[in-house]
């Protein structure tokens, strides 16, 4: 509760103040460890087992920085990055806006970050115990995009738990173009190539992408042997219900406004993946319903990232106790089950 009283006091503040004033909260504070969680909301997301399916999405600890603190707020999970081999500013500020009114945030960051050697020493004390994945990305300036992501997976190789391509970052010039077919399997082709241990690695997509296209990148994925597809990044569409001054910024939106086109995005990977690619659901997720209907829908572990600004961090405890509470009343005892019990009919 003094968290979330906390998270409350943040939003007062400039959006990117409030962030740098969280992660040094997190770094500095005591805090204590999380509660032990739920059987029932154990779960495996390619080889990993986790604790619950509730992980925090990308780009809350770009630097890896404050991972013993994140480790206590009860996540299955946390996703560090995006890092890219070098260090690099990215865009100007101000560069994240809230929609408080929407629920939203749009950000056009543009992967700021320490580069990867901080990167790396900061993993190297990363927290006994907790699962840790790191978020690869390429530089602004790189020609051969595809040579960064390498680059990430041969630094890390041994220091992170599973490793996350993204190739749907909306705000690094060209970047989502290596979503395409061609692009991809070069890409996907010299990432399997630099593969040196048994770290799974996933990939991120974007919502923006048609059914077809989705097809496509499922089947890419399993021909170089991605271990799972993180569905999804932030949008650059902008529906008209959006009510905030700041909904024309430039970036990608995310928080509930997403939650529709990344759960469709979802269901089409699902359904082109039938079952043999893993699902991680990602986008406006805010409640234990939203996790559940992804986990139907396919996930087999969902991410959460603007929600959290705007419920502070209690909302991951509520998110797996109302979750728990929703597998039991409809007979489930796993979230393996739940996945097999199929689309949550909507009401
Ligand atoms: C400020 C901000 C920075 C982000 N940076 C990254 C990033 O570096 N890499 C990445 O893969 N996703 C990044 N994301 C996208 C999130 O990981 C997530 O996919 C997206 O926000 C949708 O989830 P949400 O609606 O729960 O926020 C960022 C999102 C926000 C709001």
């Amino acid at each position: 509760m003094l968290s979330d009283l906390g998270a409350a006091a943040l939003r007062r503040l400039e959006p990117e103040t409030a962030h740098d004033f969280a992660i040094a909260a997190l770094k500095a504070l005591p805090l204590p460890a999380a509660l032990a969680d739920d059987p029932l909301l154990a779960t495996r997301v390619a080889g990993l087992s986790l604790s619950n399916p509730i992980g925090l999405a990308a780009g809350f600890d770009k630097n890896a920085e404050a991972l013993h603190g994140l480790s206590r707020l009860g996540f299955g999970f946390v996703e560090c990055g995006s890092v890219t081999p070098l260090p690099q500013p990215g865009n100007p500020k101000p560069r994240l806006f809230r929609l408080t009114q929407d629920r939203a945030l749009i950000n056009r960051m543009g992967f700021n970050n320490t580069g990867l050697e901080a990167f790396a020493a900061h993993l190297s004390r990363r927290p006994a115990g907790a699962v840790v994945g790191a978020n690869l990305g390429a530089n602004k300036q790189t020609e051969d995009r595809a040579a960064d992501y390498v680059a990430g997976l041969r630094r890390l190789a041994g220091l992170a738990d599973y490793f996350t391509v993204n190739i749907s970052s909306p705000n690094t010039p060209g970047l989502r173009a290596l979503q395409g077919r061609d692009a991809l399997d070069d890409l996907l082709g010299r990432v399997a190539e630099a593969r040196t241990t048994a770290a799974p690695v996933f990939l991120k997509i974007a919502p923006d992408l048609t059914c077809a296209e989705i097809a496509t990148i499922v089947e890419a994925a399993l021909a170089h042997r991605i271990d799972a597809l993180i569905v999804s990044n932030t949008t650059l569409d902008r529906p008209s219900s959006l009510m905030s001054g700041d909904r024309d910024e430039s970036g990608g939106l995310s928080g509930a406004p997403l939650a529709s086109r990344a759960l469709a995005a979802l269901r089409d990977a699902a359904g082109a993946g039938s079952g043999r690619l893993p699902l991680i659901g990602v986008g406006g997720i805010g409640s234990g319903l939203d996790a559940y209907r992804r986990i139907r829908a396919g996930a087999c572990a969902v991410q959460v990232y603007s929600a959290l600004i705007f419920e502070g961090p209690g909302l991951v405890e509520r998110i797996k106790r109302d979750l728990a509470a929703r597998l039991r009343s409809d007979g489930l005892e796993s979230i393996t089950e739940a996945i097999s019990a199929g689309p949550l009919t909507e009401r």
